[in-house]
């Protein structure tokens, strides 16, 4: 069954993360300095590929650091071996894996597990979303006002319209407390469970979202582009929110 190898891959990734995560490991950077990748990104990986195509050898995968690995199947799996290397480079137990599971470009499977909180967050197309197997919702806020906040920045600083620092000022000036953890995978899951009312980000892609957008989307949530429009992993940006504050989010992203 596709969801019980998913689950063996977050947990081989997952013991991984775990075992090395107090030690020593090899830091290197990549598109830019702070862009980092550790020796354990790549172990993590490994596993899961392994773990993948020992039950579905002619699956397509596309992975953050191997990137693809093409088949013809219509089965596609997108992996971020870690989320959050920033933090886990760092020794902040703020970090995941994350598998997303699509048929036919239609999510239909992703889970997103942080072993240091023990948090397995898991969603099925038109089954709901769980977290340690129990159902989760999103939260009830209707005043953006009250709501709380949370955002990523991409590693590399690129001029745009809505500028990351523009929009983060326009929060801040509203009074409306916003984090940023560092982990796009856990930024929505953590929508997902009501934790936080709404999530965006300018610039992401599809190994920090497609398992996390389809939990937000099951527990009840809302999860579009800037302009409002159905989200695909395979573009930039993303607007996550409980739904009710989704209108008042993307009228302060576009500074309307
Ligand atoms: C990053 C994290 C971060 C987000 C970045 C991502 P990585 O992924 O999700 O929260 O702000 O845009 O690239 O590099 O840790 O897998
Ligand atoms: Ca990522
Ligand atoms: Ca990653
Ligand atoms: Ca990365």
């Amino acid at each position: 069954m596709l969801k019980t190898t998913l689950l063996k891959a977050t947990e081989a990734s997952g013991k991984i993360l775990q075992q090395y995560f107090n030690g020593s490991f090899e830091v290197t950077s990549k598109s830019t300095l702070n862009d980092l990748v550790t020796e354990v990104d790549k172990k993590s990986e490994t596993a899961i590929i392994e773990v993948i195509k020992a039950e579905y050898p002619d699956h397509f995968i596309l992975s953050e650091e191997v990137g693809e690995i093409k088949t013809a199947s219509s089965y596609k799996w997108i992996i971020d071996p870690i989320d959050g290397t920033v933090n886990f480079a760092h020794h902040i137990p703020l970090c995941c894996v994350s598998i997303g599971v699509e048929k036919d470009g239609e999510m239909i499977l992703g889970a997103v597990y942080n072993p240091f909180m023990n948090e397995l967050f898991v969603a099925e197309k038109g089954k709901g979303a769980t977290l340690n197997d129990n159902p989760i919702k999103v939260s009830a806020k209707t005043d953006f006002k009250q709501s709380c906040l949370v955002t990523g920045f991409a590693y590399k600083w690129t001029e745009m319209k809505n500028s990351p620092l523009a929009v983060f000022e326009r929060v801040i000036k509203d009074q409306i407390p916003i984090r940023r953890l560092g982990s796009a995978a856990i930024d929505l899951c953590w929508v997902a469970c009501g934790r936080f009312d709404g999530f965006y980000e300018h610039h992401l892609h599809a190994w920090d979202s497609a398992a996390g957008f389809l939990i937000v989307e099951e527990a009840g949530g809302k999860v579009t582009d800037f302009a409002g429009n159905k989200y695909s992993p395979y573009q930039k940006e993303i607007l996550a929110t409980n739904g009710h504050i989704h209108d008042a989010l993307q009228d302060l992203v576009n500074g309307k």
